[in-house]
């Protein structure tokens, strides 16, 4: 596998091309961004961490039965991937309030939810990222009513998979990301990262933040915590 010219660089990420052109090289940066890049500064090892874990997390995905863009771990912060078109469209599961589902509802933080959410925001930097629901992604021709329909299925799954093994982990997952790609033949994979960057784990115990809150809310100790959860997956994986 070779290494080719530089694709693209994005706020915590670069990718590069590779002599395969389905095969693409994601390389994970230290640099850190909240509040659509008004906020910035590193996580040192950071990039580190969340290479490893989203590989982890995607191969038990993987045997789960959902299907991911990754292929295999090049090094400490490169990863071969599947070639996507990302769908442009940010996808949120929640399980319990925080954030902005807690602004925006006037919910505390750490209400557990009976069930599981889910919200799409529209994939766009120029934007900030807006909320958008289901009809006025098919109105923009983001997805197709199926591949929605596929992609909420699978994020829902993601949910199971995730909360099930961050907890026998001690971590209690609160929300998270994702983002789905099309491969060329049209499939729909889980793509992007699973990491601290992009969920929200909090200590079971404790309810002690584990992740890129620390960093967004300048709560210190982003380092330590990036390393904690990372030791507790290894531990359990
Ligand atoms: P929110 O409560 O700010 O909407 O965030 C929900 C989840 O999505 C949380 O786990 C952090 C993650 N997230 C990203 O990965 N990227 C983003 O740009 C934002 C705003 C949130
Ligand atoms: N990474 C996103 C940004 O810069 C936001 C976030 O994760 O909070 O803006």
């Amino acid at each position: 596998m070779e290494k080719r010219e530089q694709l693209y660089e994005g706020k915590a990420k670069k990718v590069f091309a590779t002599d395969n052109p389905e095969l693409l090289i994601v390389s994970y940066k230290d640099d850190a961004t909240a509040f659509n890049g008004l906020k910035k500064g590193t996580i040192v090892g950071k990039g580190v961490i969340n290479n490893k874990m989203s590989n982890l997390l995607m191969q038990r995905l993987e045997k789960a039965g959902v299907p991911t863009h990754y292929v295999k771990e090049l090094s400490d912060r490169e990863t071969l991937v599947k070639k996507v078109t990302i769908v442009p469209l940010e996808v949120i599961v929640r399980n319990i309030a925080a954030g902005s589902f807690s602004k925006r509802y006037g919910v505390e933080e750490g209400v557990a939810f009976d069930s599981p959410t889910i919200e799409f925001s529209y994939k766009n930097d120029e934007l900030g990222d807006p909320l958008l629901d289901e009809y006025h992604a098919l109105a923009l021709h983001l997805a197709t009513p199926k591949e929605i329909e596929t992609i909420k299925k699978l994020s829902f799954a993601v949910n199971e998979q995730l909360k099930a093994f961050w907890r026998e982990c001690g971590v209690t997952l609160v929300d998270f990301k994702l983002e789905f790609g099309r491969l060329s033949d049209g499939t729909i994979v889980l793509a992007d990262e699973i990491s601290p960057d992009t969920c929200r784990l909090w200590d079971s115990k404790t309810g002690e933040k584990l992740d890129k809150d620390r960093f967004r809310r300048d709560l210190g100790g982003v380092e330590d915590a990036y390393a904690e959860v990372m030791k507790r997956l290894t531990a359990h994986i």
